[in-house]
């Protein structure tokens, strides 16, 4: 099966990832199509999957669009829709990973005659996006979808509630290549040293700094908790939210703790870091579609505690895999943090159940299987 595959990102954020485990099965016949050019495109160009940026402008829809701006911004996408097109008919299928990957897979679905994927990662409620921007988003996939791959429960009950046809859609998670997250002890040394986290109890946080990300949910659990508690901020503002990165550094200086926190800006060594941590905090104040880091936490075999929202709740189950908490409470956080600093045999044990169910859950090959049968299904009627 020959798969055009559109994502609007040139930047490697969790959608994309996911993308790229998604597209290597098919890379002999596939094409990944952007609409941005960037770190993305190098990234999957490493993995052997062929890639093209089909519009290097970046598309000025955004979440909080309305629809005179949304309207407008049609006008600059007809350069990129004839693109999609004339590139789609070489194609049986196109494969929209983002909602404005779905706007043009939409119209060039009808126009080059191709079935239409979308591979649904957002939370389609008010809470992330604008009317409009939903409404668009349910309106094209309802019309034009053949398929609406949910990365949860959680995505697929608020597209449905947003208007989605329920019959349109299937739940597939997020898969792993699990031997990716073995680390060796010598590795995670050689990090404790270099970072300078030798002796201290170190709690990671791994997300592009966005506020719905909740770092600073993070750092006020810090100021609770002793101070042999170190946290690392793992990741970059991906998305033009230099306001929030500079907040974060007021409140860590507000606080004092300078010395507590360290930003260590996007990085390629996840499975790494993560093992040099004692705890992986997962704080998104909004509810999470799916959330990667807290799978890697638990592939890694490293305790997890993620926000009680969304997708994370499928996840995560309380004191049996993981600890929940309720989203912004910075006080149940660091709660958590003091009790994993001092039960660590229970804490132990908890990291080791979720790296065995983790393990077999999100496997990427049993997940990219279900994904085979979803696409072959299409082509049966
Ligand atoms: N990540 C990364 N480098 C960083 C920070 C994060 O590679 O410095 C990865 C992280 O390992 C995860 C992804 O980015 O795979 C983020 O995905 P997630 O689903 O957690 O959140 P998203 O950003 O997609 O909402
Ligand atoms: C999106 C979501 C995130 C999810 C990822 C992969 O970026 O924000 O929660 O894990 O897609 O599906």
């Amino acid at each position: 099966m020959k798969i055009l595959f559109l994502d609007q990102s040139g930047k490697p954020g969790g959608a994309e990832l996911c993308l790229i485990d998604i597209a290597k099965p098919y890379r002999d016949r596939a094409l990944v199509g952007l609409f941005a050019d960037g770190p993305f495109k190098t990234l999957l160009q490493q993995h052997h999957i062929p890639v093209e940026v089909f519009a290097t402008e970046a598309i000025a829809v955004r979440k909080q669009s309305n629809l005179l701006q949304a309207l407008a911004s049609l006008g600059q996408l007809a350069p990129l829709l004839a693109k999609v097109v004339q590139t789609a008919k070489e194609y049986d299928v196109i494969y929209a990973n983002t909602q404005k990957a779905l706007v043009i897979g939409a119209l060039a679905s009808f126009l080059a005659r191709r079935p239409l994927v979308y591979h649904l990662h957002d939370i389609l409620s008010r809470e992330h996006f604008s009317q409009t921007n939903l409404r668009i988003a349910v309106t094209l996939a309802n019309r034009f979808a053949s398929l609406v791959i949910a990365n949860s429960q959680a995505s697929q009950i608020a597209f449905v509630q947003a208007g989605g046809r329920a019959e349109l859609t299937e739940i597939v998670y997020n898969g792993f290549e699990v031997k990716n997250y073995q680390t060796s002890e010598s590795d995670i040394s050689h990090l404790q040293q270099q970072l300078g986290l030798q002796g201290k109890f170190v709690v990671g946080h791994f997300s592009r700094l966005a506020p719905w990300k909740g770092q600073h949910i993070l750092i006020a659990a810090l100021a609770q908790c002793p101070p042999e508690v170190t946290v690392i901020l793992v990741g970059d503002a991906l998305f033009g939210e230099q306001d929030y990165v500079q907040q974060l550094h007021q409140q860590v200086a507000a606080m004092g703790l300078e010395n507590r926190v360290k930003f260590l800006g996007f990085r390629t060594d996840i499975p790494q870091l993560m093992a040099a941590c004692d705890l992986v905090a997962h704080t998104s104040t909004s509810p999470e579609p799916f959330g990667r880091v807290i799978v890697e936490a638990m592939l890694c075999g490293r305790p997890v505690v993620a926000a009680k929202a969304g997708g994370a709740m499928e996840l995560v189950e309380n004191e049996i895999n993981g600890f929940l908490v309720t989203p912004g409470e910075s006080q149940e956080l660091a709660q958590v943090i003091n009790t994993c600093l001092q039960q660590t045999e229970i804490t132990a044990t908890i990291a080791s159940n979720a790296r065995a169910i983790a393990s077999q859950r999100f496997d990427v090959t049993v997940i990219n299987q279900q994904i085979a049968n979803l696409l072959t299904h299409l082509f049966k009627y």
